[in-house]
């Protein structure tokens, strides 16, 4: 029986050294140490010795699968060694690679130019309103003081959906919606971006969609000069500390008084240059005082309130500001012209 246990032995560590691979050695486990071993078997025989030789021959069959015991756990933790080893140099990490670039996006610059127009006039205690795009011929004209056969209607020419609704022409008609909503109440301190509509050819400096920010105050006493004092401060905030504005009469329907705004051009500094023409000023936005027609018609007594208004093109300023020569640039989507403009 001895020699049928070191047999065993010499075939088991035989067939150990030989085996390649966990699954090999969980087969070779079983197979030696199982309960349907040999191992198992001969230990089961064991009833049949002497007892003298009982105790002899369990402590070589102990020895036995002590031997075969250690070697299959020994060749277990290496296997499990290499296999660390092997997936650590799959994985490893160059850390000193560069990152691949992710396109992240960015703002559009007419938003960007319109965020930055609205956080100036916020900071000055205005909110911001909205008006639908497609608009009635009432609120765009009539109650603007532009009535059916007036002229300067020509100025604007205007897509038409019926007889009495149109695309607006300007965000000029929110001034009397948001007056009709405050039901008389003041101060109303309010500006609203938006996009507006003309039957326009497009060129390098018109689009038959573009964009403005509608700016209207009404109170009690509110007077020229602050229109000019709030519009310089905008001035300023936008183009920087040093630009100076001035004011030419001008016309529009819905102001009286009313006048045409230039900044000194920033370019410049006012010698005169390409951008501004040689003049030195540069023509940015229409305003005027509320005329009493148009409060009238938002339910605000003239003889109690005034106002002051402004209407300005973002597209304009954004080409001043960032240098930009077609207007189309802002509509055809070019990625190379919106990637300039990712400020992040
Ligand atoms: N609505 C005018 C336009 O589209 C711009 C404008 C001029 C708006 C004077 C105003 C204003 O509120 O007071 O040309």
């Amino acid at each position: 029986m001895k020699e049928r246990l070191n047999e065993l032995k010499q075939i088991a560590l035989g067939e150990l050294e030989a085996a390649i691979g966990s699954q090999r050695l969980s087969e070779l486990r079983v197979k030696y140490l199982g309960k349907k071993g040999p191992l198992t078997e001969i230990l089961r025989g064991m009833g049949t010795l002497s007892a003298e030789e009982r105790p002899l021959i369990g402590q070589v069959a102990n020895e036995v699968r002590q031997v075969i015991e250690e070697v299959l756990d020994a060749k277990q933790a290496e296997l499990k060694r290499e296999e660390t080893n092997k997936r650590l140099e799959s994985e490893t990490i160059d850390v000193t690679l560069t990152g691949r670039h992710a396109s992240i996006g960015a703002v559009h610059p007419l938003t960007q130019t319109i965020q930055e127009i609205e956080d100036i006039f916020v900071g000055m205690g205005y909110t911001v309103e909205e008006g639908p795009e497609v608009e009635q011929d009432y609120y765009n004209f009539e109650a603007l003081n532009l009535p059916k056969d007036h002229p300067a209607r020509d100025m604007q020419d205007s897509f038409y959906v019926t007889e009495e609704m149109l695309l607006r022409t300007h965000t000029s008609p929110v001034q009397v919606r948001t007056m009709e909503r405050r039901k008389g109440e003041v101060p109303v301190k309010i500006i609203c971006p938006g996009k507006v509509y003309r039957r326009d050819e497009d060129d390098a400096t018109h689009s038959h969609q573009f964009m403005q920010v509608e700016g209207l105050v009404i109170d009690k006493g509110i007077r020229m000069s602050d229109l000019k004092g709030t519009l310089l401060q905008f001035a300023r905030e936008m183009f920087g500390g040093d630009v100076n504005i001035r004011l030419r009469p001008s016309f529009f329907p819905f102001t009286e008084p009313s006048a045409e705004v230039d900044i000194s051009c920033m370019m410049c500094g006012g010698s005169g240059c390409r951008t501004c023409k040689g003049s030195g000023w540069i023509e940015i936005l229409g305003s005027g005082m509320v005329h009493p027609n148009v409060l009238r018609a938002g339910g605000y007594d003239p003889e109690v309130y005034s106002g002051f208004a402004f209407g300005m093109g973002p597209e304009r300023i954004a080409m001043l500001k960032y240098g930009v020569d077609d207007i189309r640039h802002f509509y055809t989507n070019d990625l190379r012209f919106l990637g300039q403009f990712n400020r992040i």
